[in-house]
C-alpha cells in the first residue's frame, strides 16, 4: 500500500500524562485524596510499594515541563484533572488553590503555542465518594457531572478539546473485576454495574456541556481491545468476534445509540447492569470525537463457549510484555470508520515501555526500541489516513516517566527521562526523534 507522504497541517501532534501519574503533591493546597491514595498504600497492590505522592512533581515543576514541550515542538498537551483538587469531598466546596493550578498549567501552555487537552477522569475518584459506594452509587454520575461542569465553567475560555472519561474498561474491569487497580475489588457483575455508572456519567456530562454551549469539542477515550483470530479456524473466527464483542462493542454500541451488545445479556450471566429509563439516550449523546488508546492487539483462541483468552505468540515485545503489532492499530481505526460512520478519531494514547538506561554521564537515554515502535505507529497512522479514516491527531504517551499504576515506577514510557530522586528530566533519544518526526511530516 502507498504511504501518504506527510500527514495533514492542522493534524494534532501531542503528549499524554495523567494526575496521579505525575503530579504529586498528594497532599497540598487542600487537595482531598482519591482511591489511588488509598490503593496504592494498601500492601501489596503496587510493586515494589511505591505510590503517587510525589510521582514527577509536576503540580510544583510543571512549567519547566511546559518548556520541555515546546522543545519538543508539540501543539498539544493532553493532561487531567484530579477531582479531588477541584472538590475534596467528591462535591459541595470547591477548593481554589486547585483550579488555581490547572489554570495556571493552562496558561502556561497557550503561552508555549500548546493547546491544552483536558481529561475530566483518569481513575481517580475521590476517597470521600469511594465511602459512598463510589461508581457503584448511581449519585457518583451525578456528582461528576456537577464537578465537570465547573471545569467547564472555570477553564472553558482556555481550553478547546474535553475528554470525559480515560478507558472506562479499566476503572469498571481492572478496578471491580480483577482488582489490580483501585478501588481493587473482584467481582464481575459489579464492574458491568460500574461501567453503566460511568457511562451514565460521561453521558449526563456531554450533555451538560451541550447545553451549557461550552467551548470546544468533546469526546472520550477508550482502550478497545479487538483481537484478531489466531488462526483461520472457526474455532478461533469465533474467539475473536467474542473478543470484539466484549472488548470493543461493550464500549463503542452504547455511544452509538446501539444499547449494550445484546450477545451479553444472553451469554454472561454478570451481566445485569441497572438501567432505568432514559439511561441509554443519555449515554447516546452525540460526540465530536472518539479517543483511542492503543498499546497492542492480542490473537484469540477460544477458552469455552463464551470466553476468549491470549495466545502467547513470538512476536517482540515491550517491557509490558505486550506484542509490538502497528498493523492492528491500522486494523482498528478502519473497524471503527466502517462501523460506527466514520467520526473523528484522535488517538489519544500510544507508546511504549522499555528498559531504559542512561549513558554513564547521565547525559544521554539511547531508547531505539522506542523510537522503532513510535515510527512503525506513525506508519500506520498513514496507512489509516490512506484508507480515509477520519483520524485528526496523535498523542504520545508518554511526555515524561512516571507512575505506573500497579507497576509503580519500574516501567518507563515516556520519551523524556526522570531521575525520581533528583526530579532531574532527560530528554531521551526518542524525544529528539519524535521532535525531528513532527517537523518534517507536517504539510506546510
Ligand atoms: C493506559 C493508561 C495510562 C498509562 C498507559 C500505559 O491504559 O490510560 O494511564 O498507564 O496505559
Amino acid at each position: 500500500m502507498k504511504e501518504l507522504n506527510k500527514f495533514p497541517s492542522d493534524f494534532v501532534w501531542g503528549t499524554a500524562t495523567a494526575s496521579y501519574q505525575v503530579e504529586g503533591a498528594f497532599n497540598d493546597e487542600g487537595r482531598g485524596l482519591s482511591i489511588w491514595d488509598t490503593f496504592s498504600k494498601t500492601k501489596g497492590n503496587i510493586l515494589d510499594a511505591q505510590n503517587g505522592d510525589t510521582a514527577c512533581n509536576q503540580y510544583y515543576l510543571y512549567k519547566d515541563d511546559v518548556k520541555l514541550m515546546k522543545k519538543l515542538g508539540i501543539n498539544s498537551y493532553r493532561f487531567s484533572i484530579s477531582w479531588s483538587r477541584i472538590y475534596p469531598e467528591g462535591f459541595g466546596e470547591i477548593n481554589k488553590p486547585g483550579i488555581m493550578y490547572y489554570k495556571n498549567l493552562c496558561d502556561e501552555l497557550l503561552e508555549a503555542g500548546i493547546e491544552p487537552c483536558v481529561t475530566l477522569y483518569h481513575w481517580d475518584l475521590p476517597q470521600a465518594l469511594e465511602d459512598k459506594g463510589g461508581w457503584r452509587n448511581r449519585d457518583t454520575a451525578k456528582h461528576f457531572a456537577e464537578y465537570a461542569e465547573t471545569v467547564f465553567r472555570e477553564l472553558g475560555s482556555k481550553v478547546k478539546m474535553w475528554i470525559t472519561l480515560n478507558e472506562p474498561f479499566c476503572s469498571a474491569m481492572l478496578g471491580h473485576a480483577t482488582g489490580e487497580h483501585a478501588p481493587g475489588m473482584k467481582n464481575q457483575s459489579t464492574a458491568y454495574k460500574v461501567l453503566h455508572n460511568l457511562y451514565l456519567a460521561h453521558g449526563l456530562t456531554v450533555k451538560r456541556f451541550r447545553e451549557g454551549n461550552y467551548n470546544g469539542q468533546i469526546g472520550i477515550s477508550l482502550n478497545l481491545d479487538r483481537p484478531r483470530p489466531s488462526s483461520d479456524s472457526q474455532s478461533d473466527q469465533r474467539a475473536a468476534e467474542i473478543g470484539e464483542i466484549k472488548g470493543s462493542r461493550l464500549y463503542m454500541d452504547p455511544l452509538f445509540g446501539r444499547g449494550y451488545p445484546q450477545w451479553l445479556s444472553q451469554n454472561d450471566p454478570d451481566f445485569s447492569p441497572e438501567i432505568e429509563e432514559g439511561d441509554m439516550q443519555i449515554i447516546a449523546q452525540k460526540l465530536d470525537f472518539i479517543g483511542l488508546n492503543y498499546y497492542t492487539e492480542q490473537a484469540a483462541v477460544l477458552r469455552d463457549d463464551n470466553n476468549w483468552e491470549a495466545q502467547i505468540t513470538e512476536i517482540e515485545k515491550t517491557e509490558m510484555n505486550w506484542d509490538i503489532v502497528p498493523e492492528g492499530l491500522t486494523r482498528l481505526l478502519v473497524w471503527i470508520s466502517e462501523n460506527y460512520g466514520n467520526p473523528e478519531i484522535y488517538i489519544t494514547e500510544n507508546g511504549a515501555a522499555f528498559k531504559d538506561t542512561l549513558s554513564d554521564d547521565n547525559t544521554r537515554c539511547k531508547d531505539h526500541d522506542r523510537i522503532n515502535y513510535l515510527q512503525s505507529h506513525f506508519s500506520a497512522c498513514k496507512n489509516a489516513l490512506e484508507q480515509s479514516v477520519n483520524l485528526k491527531g496523535y498523542y504520545l504517551w508518554s511526555f515524561i516517566d512516571n507512575f505506573e499504576w500497579a507497576y509503580g515506577y519500574t516501567k518507563r514510557f515516556g520519551v523524556t527521562y526522570v531521575d525520581f530522586n533528583t526530579q532531574e528530566r532527560i530528554p531521551k533519544d526518542s524525544f529528539y526523534f519524535y521532535r525531528d518526526y513532527i517537523a518534517e511530516n507536517r504539510e506546510k
